[in-house]
């Protein structure tokens, strides 16, 4: 697995063609994001190889990974200069990869109900740090969907994933709790890691191919080191 990470701020190298029509009607901060997700995905594929293709999306925006790869792509305009993280790996080690990252502050009360299943709001009921945990708990599904969705066949909402939070380990369960024909089962219930850089939460979940072990980043992020 390979990883790339850059701060939002600083100048965007020019798109493929291809990707720059992607985002041609899009106001300047989206295209500004975008292109430093691809700047990102362009190094990280270069390191696997992989030159000269643009990085096309889906009609529901996931990125179309060259045959054999998976990858990730998440940007936050949170910090003090912005995030944009990128991990990509080789099909036969990990089936499903999902990177997200967010403000450390607390999720927003008014977005509980919309991100938060009636369960995990029971379970936060009284916590004095349920702002906190509400927001790992975002970070974590926002992480699980891009990880499952190129694979689910259908849209899935953040109710629709349950999280186990556990923040001592840095770490999270995430089980997808509605059905969905043809998920495989280590999709359904996927582990995933937290992390935290610069007033920013990152998220990530990996699937390992038949169950093994995925092998480390190369050169990892400085906030997800040690997750993927
Ligand atoms: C799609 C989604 C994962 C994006 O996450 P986000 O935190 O808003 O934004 P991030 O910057 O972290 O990530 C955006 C990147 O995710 C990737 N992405 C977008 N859609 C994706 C999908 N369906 N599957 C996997 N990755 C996806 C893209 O690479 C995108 O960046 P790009 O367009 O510049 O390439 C998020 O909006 C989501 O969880 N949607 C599903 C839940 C939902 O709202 N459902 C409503 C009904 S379906």
């Amino acid at each position: 697995m390979v990883t790339e990470e850059c701060d939002l701020l600083g100048p965007a190298e020019a798109m493929h063609p291809a990707e720059a029509a992607l985002v041609e009607r899009a106001v300047e901060r989206r295209r500004r994001e975008f292109a430093i997700g691809r700047q990102c995905a362009r190094r990280a594929l270069a390191r696997l190889g992989v030159t000269g293709l643009p990085l096309l999306a889906g009609p529901n925006g996931a990125p179309l990974w060259p045959a054999g790869l998976v990858g990730s792509i998440t940007h936050t305009h949170a910090g003090p200069a912005g995030f944009c993280g990128v991990a990509v790996a080789a099909r036969q080690d990990v089936v499903a990869l999902g990177i997200d990252a967010e403000g450390a502050d607390s999720l927003a009360p008014a977005l509980w109900d919309f991100v938060l299943t009636g369960a995990e709001k029971r379970r936060l009921d009284g916590n004095t740090r349920a702002g906190h945990l509400a927001k790992l708990a975002f970070v974590a599904k926002e992480a699980t969907l891009k990880a499952v969705l190129p694979s689910a066949g259908q849209p899935l909402d953040f109710r629709d994933i349950h999280v186990d939070v556990a923040p001592a380990e840095d770490g999270f369960v995430a089980e997808v709790v509605v059905q969905v024909e043809n998920l495989p089962p280590d999709m359904r219930r996927c582990v995933g890691r937290f992390a935290r850089h610069d007033r920013i939460i990152l998220a990530a979940v990996v699937v390992p191919n038949r169950g093994e072990p995925a092998s480390g980043p190369e050169r990892p992020f400085v906030g997800f080191h040690a997750m993927c």
